[in-house]
């Protein structure tokens, strides 16, 4: 018996996926009589008008049998003679990647379908595409519904030909290429008298007898910890699975990023002690010293994975809003989540022909070569030593939905050559020699709110009082160091991480420092906050209805926006997202200045 087979099935909507994979079950008698019966009779008010619609039996979901499309992965489970198989049967509706994506990651062997009638077509370059960047190395092309051409070898052979021009483009270990008929049952399960032409075996016999070992281009033992277990004072273990390689009792390890060394104590493995224990199994470890070890760490043993805070990433954009650099996302790699920004998209990939591409965004469904930088230093390895390591994905600091999936390319080496020099004067002693504690006050709100008015007045108070402190204001800056900028998303980002970066610096200088800008987005706001530190910002909203901004209109620029003349004029054709917790807000709508500002001051005075 061969070992277990994973593998996924890709076609488009109508390309007889489900009927393909029902057609094996049925005809290798991997179903139940009732269920057979059941077949029958779901088939009279089915698609197939009577005869046995195939496509039934992988039909756990509604939806498919409503709108004849599979939705989300399901995962069948069965066994031949010969092998275990487990199917993820995923959609192949552009709409759905995401699921193919999830469904490919766990596969070691993909089944794409071709529809005959139609030849290779985008979708069949795009699941190609995606199972090749989540790993994928063995390939199956079912070029189906043949009894449309009516077996026509030459027809085949065109198909064919155009497949091995695909394949060309990636690294793959085994790829087939089988006539079959999903609906008459061709080729599936035993070779068809339709066929003479064709040499190869049946679908099933080629799935029953691939070898899918990978070439072991995985080199040591890694373990990225998921939990520390300590459940008395006795005993500390680290719990996780074992990704690659194998440990025993004794040997020893290192832990990273932090660098140490220790030897193994003891290892469980399904609460047994064993001695040894290796790939693939969820284990504790205990080591025979204290060692600075936490979720999100990698225990390792003859290899060293990178650790850096910067690096290039294949991600495929599954989100519905795109990808814009600059904004903060939470990576997952390993058993690590960490605060991610995409510096930049180098390029993005052309699905029909893989070439490179310019671009500035990246919409869903497409995949792109990105840089990215972490919040701190992290473990990783390039996705084709080391898949647990090497495969991330960014989730949505708001909506929590996974917006990309991808994998490592390579470090970048620019942050490892840059080292924090530590001064002899430190933030602490720059303040006590002003006598007061820095503090980032950052208003927010619509343009004409009286953000700035109130700034000016706040600084005012403090001055008077003898404080030292600086002004940020948006068109001021916008006039100088941010003179590059404009309004965009991308644009409006980079602008407020400068400002936040410029606040931390004058902070560190021991100011008090007070900033006016839009700043519309409530991630970059939280960005600041994480540079400015939590304990140094106090958010201030100025929270003026748009209405009475538009009335003021002080600058003219609501009347210009309104008639088109402004793009991406906030409040108008660009969003803006209140705080949700601001430490202060005020609506100056009803207010005198004065009013306003002895209001604000007081409260911040209480924060400081
Ligand atoms: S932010 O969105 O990036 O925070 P910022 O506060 O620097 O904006 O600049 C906003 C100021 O620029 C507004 O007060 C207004 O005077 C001017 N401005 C010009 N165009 C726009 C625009 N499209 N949206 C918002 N403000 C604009």
């Amino acid at each position: 018996m061969n070992g277990l087979l994973k593998f996924i099935t890709c076609g488009s909507v109508d390309d007889g996926k489900s009927t393909l994979i029902g057609h094996m079950l049925y005809d290798a008698k991997l179903i139940f009589t009732d269920q057979e019966e059941s077949l029958v009779l779901d088939s009279k008010v089915g698609s197939r008008g009577g005869e046995i619609d195939y496509s039934l039996l992988l039909d756990g979901l509604m939806a498919e049998r409503e709108q004849g499309i599979t939705i989300d992965v399901a995962y069948r489970y069965f066994t031949t003679e010969k092998r275990s198989f487990i199917v993820a049967d995923t959609p192949g509706h552009e709409e759905y990647t995401r699921n193919m994506a999830v469904g490919a990651s766990f596969a070691e062997l993909a089944v794409i379908l071709v529809d005959a009638s139609q030849g290779v077509l985008t979708q069949t370059r795009r699941h190609t595409r995606i199972c090749s960047l989540m790993g994928i190395k063995h390939f199956v092309f079912a070029v189906n519904k043949m009894d449309l051409i009516d077996f026509d070898e030459k027809k085949f052979k065109k198909i064919k030909k155009t497949i091995k021009i695909l394949l060309a483009e990636y690294e793959y270990e085994s790829a087939a290429i089988i006539p079959v008929s999903a609906t008459d049952g061709d080729n599936i399960t035993t070779k068809s008298e339709r066929t003479p032409w064709y040499k190869g075996v049946s679908l099933l016999s080629y799935l029953e007898t691939i070898d899918v070992q990978n070439v072991d281009t995985e080199k040591g033992f890694t373990m990225p910890v998921q939990r520390v277990c300590r459940p008395d004072h006795t005993f500390r273990g680290f719990q996780g699975q074992i990704e690659t390689g194998e440990i025993s009792v004794g040997d020893e390890v290192t832990t990273l990023p932090s660098n140490e060394k220790a030897n193994i104590k003891s290892i469980i493995d399904a609460g047994k002690e064993v001695q040894s224990c290796e790939k693939g199994h969820a284990v504790t470890i205990q080591l025979d010293k204290e060692v600075d070890v936490s979720r999100g760490c990698v225990l390792v043993k003859d290899t060293k994975p990178e650790i850096s805070s910067l690096f290039t990433a294949k991600l495929l954009w599954m989100d519905d809003t795109k990808l814009v650099p600059g904004k903060n996302y939470m990576l997952k790699i390993g058993t690590k989540s960490i605060p991610a920004v995409v510096m930049n998209i180098k390029y993005k990939i052309s699905v029909n022909d893989g070439s490179e591409l310019k671009a500035n965004e990246i919409y869903k469904n497409e995949i792109a070569v990105c840089d990215i930088s972490t919040s701190e230093k992290i473990v990783f390895e390039k996705f084709e030593n080391n898949q647990a390591l090497g495969s991330l994905i960014l989730v949505d600091r708001i909506t929590h939905m996974t917006s990309a999936c991808g994998v490592v390319e390579h470090a970048l080496r620019r942050s490892d050559n840059l080292t924090w020099h530590d001064m002899d004067i430190s933030r602490e002693q720059r303040a006590a020699q002003k006598n007061q504690t820095p503090k980032t006050i950052w208003f927010t709100g619509l343009s004409g709110s009286g953000k700035s008015t109130l700034a000016n007045e706040i600084e005012k108070r403090f001055f008077t009082e003898g404080r030292h402190t600086m002004t940020l204001d948006g068109d001021n800056v916008r006039l100088g160091l941010n003179k590059n900028l404009g309004f965009k998303e991308a644009d409006r980002i980079e602008n407020i991480r400068r400002i936040a970066e410029v606040s931390k610096l004058m902070n560190d200088a021991g100011l008090i420092v007070i900033t006016s800008f839009v700043s519309p987005y409530r991630r970059d706001r939280v960005r600041a906050k994480e540079i400015i530190g939590k304990d140094n910002f106090i958010e201030v909203y100025v929270s003026t209805p748009l209405s009475e901004c538009e009335k003021r209109d002080v600058k003219g620029l609501y009347k210009k926006a309104r008639n088109s003349q402004i793009p991406n004029f906030t409040g108008i054709s660009s969003p803006y997202e209140p705080p949700k917790m601001p430490d202060v807000t005020i609506d100056t709508s009803d207010l005198t200045i004065e009013e306003a500002a002895d209001t604000v001051y007081e409260k911040i005075k209480s924060l400081l």
